[in-house]
């Protein structure tokens, strides 16, 4: 997919929904062959509006491909309460994986609840044995954001041996995964936050930028060179339409980018399934 200014090619869009649906196909044919019925939980608490949109797109998706998804809704709960339940799903073997949409309510552990989740059926990759795994580059369950943006990446050729990619943002669900996801494979990472200081010498140097903050026109293009590659992770919600962290100038100057909806987002919900698969697999001793 490209974006035209008049009859010139400017700038490949980097589509995530185009990408998906290709791996979709091939996971779909690998579900299909698995006779007993795949079914994950997902376990969500509060009223949280974003949430209940990712949840609709996970369970929609999970749908489209045979995996049975059980959702477990709260509007308010205890730490104990949710240990409790996910101590018994660890333990249910008609349960493939558990998801806890994030963020909970200020009143429950975070990390307690993730940390009971079997690592054998954690989906979302986020529990200390996957992100030790990760950490130590050993196989394992690779938290959806990180593992979408590098499908995305394999998926369109872009190489990231040996690339400079600067992400921007460092949070445990996105930018740090995704700095040691990016290091396994061999790119050289740096990984800035709110106190980075001089940020465009940081964003001028890379060959892709990542990034993942949540703030609209963070990156503007004096602060790019041309030919980057830009995966916009962001997603802002102004006057009912979504947009990324991404100012709409980089467009003509950068090579490729992620569009704003319609790249990260669908491949993060994708790895959602394709977890759910390694899971299964991991399960089954089949890996
Ligand atoms: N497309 C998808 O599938 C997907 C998935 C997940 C998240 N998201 C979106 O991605 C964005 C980030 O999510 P998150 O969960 O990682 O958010 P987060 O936990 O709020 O982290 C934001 C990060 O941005 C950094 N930051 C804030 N202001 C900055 C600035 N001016 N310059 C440089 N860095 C700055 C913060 O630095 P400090 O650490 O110093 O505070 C922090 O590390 C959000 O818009 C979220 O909705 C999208």
């Amino acid at each position: 997919m490209y974006n035209y200014i008049g009859d010139k090619i400017m700038t490949k869009l980097l589509s995530g929904i185009e990408c998906r649906n290709k791996l979709k196909e091939k996971l779909t044919k690998k579900i299909n062959k698995i006779k007993e019925k795949i079914t994950i939980t997902v376990i969500s608490v509060g009223n949280d509006e974003a949430s209940k949109i990712y949840i609709k797109n996970k369970i929609k998706e999970c749908q489209s491909v045979n995996i049975e998804c059980q959702h477990l809704h709260f509007e308010k709960t205890t730490t104990n309460e949710l240990i409790n339940l996910i101590t018994k799903l660890n333990k249910d073997k008609n349960i493939t994986g558990i998801l806890v949409q994030l963020p909970l309510p200020k009143n429950i552990e975070e990390n307690k609840v993730i940390n009971t989740i079997d690592y054998k059926k954690d989906i979302d990759g986020l529990t200390k044995s996957n992100i030790a795994k990760l950490y130590s580059n050993q196989k394992g369950i690779i938290p959806c954001t990180a593992k979408g943006i590098i499908d995305l990446l394999e998926y369109n050729k872009i190489e990231i041996e040996g690339k400079n990619i600067t992400i921007i943002g460092r949070s445990n669900l996105v930018g740090k995964p995704l700095t040691l996801a990016l290091l396994n494979k061999n790119a050289t990472v740096t990984t800035c936050h709110s106190k980075t200081k001089d940020l465009k010498k940081h964003t001028k140097k890379a060959d892709i930028i990542i990034v993942a903050v949540g703030k609209p026109n963070l990156i503007k293009k004096e602060m790019i060179s041309k030919n980057s590659i830009i995966i916009d992770v962001g997603i802002n919600r102004i006057n009912g339409k979504i947009s990324g962290d991404i100012d709409k100038s980089v467009y003509k100057k950068c090579k490729a980018i992620t569009p704003v909806p319609g790249g990260v987002g669908p491949m993060t919900v994708y790895e959602v399934l394709s977890n759910t698969l390694e899971c299964y697999e991991l399960q089954k001793n089949k890996k």
